[in-house]
């Protein structure tokens, strides 16, 4: 998605805003720009691809006196990612500026509108008819003109625009798009798409709302209504985390650190929610009455991604647990069926971004449907945690890699935490079962800690066995399907080889037919109430010559006498079958991240995708 940087204050702009569109790059794009205003001109640099392109262009100007602009990376929507379509975009004389993250869904009907008031466009985006709109209702008043022009949009945005005519400020808006300030008092007011743009200035920051729209100045900065215009007094919030923790520190990639984060990440999540000795789960944040829980009649669960995985697992363990049933949804599906929902259901998000828009509008609808909604999230103060009735948060830290990895197995934690908490609730487990699971779950980061390393070199030499294949298949069954197809998709985003997860008894329903000595199959296999079944399975793979790597439980010397290229996990006494899913799911990020190393891809930002998907 897009990134956007603004600065107002005492400082040298342009450094600032290439620092900021830096820490912003996880969020996927393919051209940047950047406008600041020297002797009340406005002044555009912009480059296709990647940002050190942009950096080769403005390097002689890093010094430039100025202290006010804008910058922008483009993750393109509506137009080829050219330098033309790049942002800023600016209004006929360029007076003005704007760069924008959303869509604009009545662009064509504006542009056609201002065509015929003589605007002459020079890029098919949808930002600069925008731009266009604006100057169109332009007088003396910058925050009029946008508020105006805005009532005229229908679609998402997060826009920041300059105008010389107001040279002492840059005025910013928000609609379904994320769009955060920074407040530095000493050194001037920021703007971001993000906050990890910000940390390396301020942690004091304020969350716009939608409908929101900001005036930043040097020194000051106020938030209004932008319908009615009324000012809103917001709280200013601080960020826990440093700008450290959106930093490599050392490793090759954010991806690999984030995997190696993963113990920490599970024990931050579990941290002050589960009682070591009963296993008793405790979930404050969880604003639903007893009575609610004990009267719901199903939970449906929404997410896209990596996290409707994760929700695919919820099933297995919700059902099991607390004994209603579950529906699971890819959000963008959930939306336009027929939702039998009301205060009986309990919708319950998963999103690490807390800004998918998929995700966000089945929440809505949800909401308007009379369900109470539980938001999972990663994002502290991200519209879904917003606008839902109750946060559970994991605090996996800042994800950077756009393959969602200590995000995900740490919204599998807070699941199997949430499920716990209902069965508590609605006593639908035994006290010896809840210490079973908590004392499990507890025990999980240390044995993670204590094998990612060997984990890793192992995964290393399958890699190198497999990374040139040009297809791969993952199969598992019962919880460890959702695992199969997470591991799929994780392939697939980070080395574009065409990858799929099958439940492994789908297998002789078609997709048996691909197999051949060329297909390399990854089976998840661990010694639980399917293992029998997913042996045959496996055995039929074998039959006809599929390329076996084998994940199974520590001791069961069966996989080895059926390929050579067998993994053992590893256990502790007090691991159960249920947390397979969160262990699993290790070796297949491995094999996924060392896969697309040797392959030289983009592991942090792979091609076409972007960290967090808030267009529809
Ligand atoms: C995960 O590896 C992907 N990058 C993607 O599927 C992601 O899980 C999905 O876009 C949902 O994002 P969210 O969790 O922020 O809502």
């Amino acid at each position: 998605m897009c990134g956007i940087v603004g600065y107002i204050g005492s400082r040298k702009v342009v450094p600032i805003l290439l620092e900021g569109l830096k820490r912003l790059e996880y969020r996927g794009y393919d051209s940047a720009g950047v406008v600041y205003l020297q002797d009340s001109k406005l002044i555009k640099h912009r480059a296709q691809g990647k940002l050190g392109n942009l950096e080769k262009i403005v390097e002689e100007v890093l010094g430039v006196e100025s202290h006010v602009g804008l910058g922008h990376t483009r993750w393109a929507t509506h137009g080829a990612p050219t330098t033309a379509n790049a942002h800023p975009h600016g209004d006929c004389k360029d007076d003005l500026v704007i760069v924008h993250n959303g869509i604009i869904e009545n662009y064509q009907s504006l542009r056609t509108e201002l065509t015929k008031k003589g605007h002459i466009f020079r890029s098919e985006t949808d930002t600069e008819v925008l731009a266009h709109l604006i100057e169109e209702h332009l007088g003396k008043d910058l925050v009029k003109a946008v508020r105006k022009a805005l009532k005229k949009v229908k679609g998402s945005y997060a826009v920041g625009v300059l105008w010389r005519g107001q040279p002492d400020i840059i005025v910013a808006a928000r609609n379904h798009s994320p769009l955060v300030l920074g407040i530095n008092n000493s050194e001037g007011t920021l703007l971001a798409s993000d906050v990890p743009a910000l940390l390396p200035y301020t942690r004091e920051v304020v969350f716009l709302e939608d409908k929101e729209i900001a005036v930043l100045s040097a020194d000051s900065w106020e938030v209004r209504n932008l319908d009615s215009g009324r000012k809103i007094n917001k709280q200013v919030q601080t960020i826990t985390w440093n700008a450290g923790m959106a930093e490599k520190t050392g490793f090759k990639h954010f991806m690999l650190k984030e995997i190696y984060e993963q113990p920490q990440a599970l024990i931050n999540t579990l941290r002050g929610r589960i009682d070591p000795q009963s296993g008793r789960v405790e979930l404050p944040e969880i604003t639903l009455t007893d009575k609610e829980i004990k009267g719901l009649e199903r939970i449906t669960l929404v997410a896209c991604g990596t996290s409707w995985h994760a929700a695919l697992v919820a099933k297995y363990w919700f059902e099991e647990w607390v004994g209603i049933p579950v529906e699971v949804d890819i959000a963008s599906e959930f939306r336009y069926r027929k939702l039998l929902l009301n205060k009986k259901v309990l919708t319950l998000s998963i999103s690490q971004s807390g800004e998918t828009a998929d995700t966000l509008a089945g929440i809505r609808l949800a909401a308007q449907l009379g369900s109470k909604v539980v938001t999972i999230c990663n994002v502290v103060g991200s519209t879904m945690t917003r606008e839902a009735d109750a946060t559970l948060y994991t605090h996996a830290g800042p994800e950077i890699g756009v393959a969602s990895t200590k995000a995900f197995t740490s919204q599998l934690a807070a699941l199997f935490l949430f499920g716990s908490y209902l069965a508590q609730v609605r006593k639908t487990l035994p006290s010896n079962m809840i210490k079973k699971l908590g004392h499990a779950i507890i025990d999980l980061p240390d044995l993670l800690e204590e094998n990612l390393p060997e984990l890793q070199k192992k995964i290393k030499d399958v890699a190198e066995r497999f990374y040139d294949s040009r297809n791969f298949l993952f199969v598992g069954r019962g919880l460890n399907y959702p695992i199969a197809l997470e591991g799929a998709l994780k392939l697939k985003e980070i080395s574009y080889i065409h990858a799929e997860g099958y439940a492994a008894g789908e297998l002789k329903h078609g997709p048996i037919a691909l197999i051949d000595k060329d297909m390399p199959i990854l089976g998840l296999v661990p010694k639980d109430k399917v293992y029998e079944k997913s042996i045959s399975n496996i055995e039929e793979i074998k039959a006809r010559q599929g390329q076996l790597i084998l994940i199974g439980s520590k001791g069961d010397r069966q996989l080895k006498k059926i390929t050579d290229h067998v993994l053992y996990m590893p256990k502790t006494p007090t691991m159960i079958p249920e947390l397979n899913p969160i262990l699993f799911t290790i070796p297949a990020q491995l094999l996924a991240y060392e896969i697309a190393t040797l392959r030289g891809c983009d592991v942090d930002q792979p091609r076409n995708l972007a960290k967090s998907v808030t267009v529809e």
